[in-house]
């Protein structure tokens, strides 16, 4: 291919991301209000009996695990939904959609999932220090706001 025809395929190439440029937002939009419909519950839940908590309690619960540091500072740190061995479900009407992770009480990180193949499950690189509190805050679309934290 020569060097004028390349350029040809990339403007149409440009055209027809355009194009589709135009049409996604409206789809786009059309799903983020089907999924925010779904969203049911915020309400800040906690442990009935904090000795001894219930098996939906733990598939609700963050677990927050401390990796290996990256040599700056940054420590890897997973999150995984729920605690214990017990995995919160992924359905089209029930699951986690977010995650936030408190450093110290300043939010450091905000994601969102979506109900669709996807699980909530995480691993960030975080600046840590001997001391620090971790919190992370998970929501689940029909169950609530569910918390758990970490000192590092
Ligand atoms: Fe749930």
């Amino acid at each position: 291919m020569n060097r004028r025809n390349a350029f040809k395929k990339i403007g149409l190439a440009s055209l027809a991301l355009g194009t589709s440029g135009i049409l996604l937002p409206g789809i786009a939009n059309a799903q983020e209000e089907k999924v925010k419909k779904l969203i049911i519950n915020r309400q800040r839940m906690s442990f009935a009996d904090p000795d001894n908590p219930t098996d939906f309690e733990l598939k609700h619960t963050p677990e927050i695990t401390f990796m290996e540091a990256d040599g700056n500072g940054f420590t890897r740190m997973k999150i995984h939904l729920g605690s214990n061995g017990i995995v919160h479900p992924t359905e089209e009407n029930h699951w986690i959609d977010y995650l936030k992770i408190y450093k110290n009480e300043d939010l450091v990180a905000f994601t969102e999932f979506e109900n669709g193949p996807i699980r909530g499950y995480a691993e960030y690189f975080v600046k840590l220090s001997k001391g620090d509190l971790v919190l992370v805050e998970a929501g689940c679309n029909l169950h609530g706001i569910w918390t758990n934290t970490a000192t590092f």
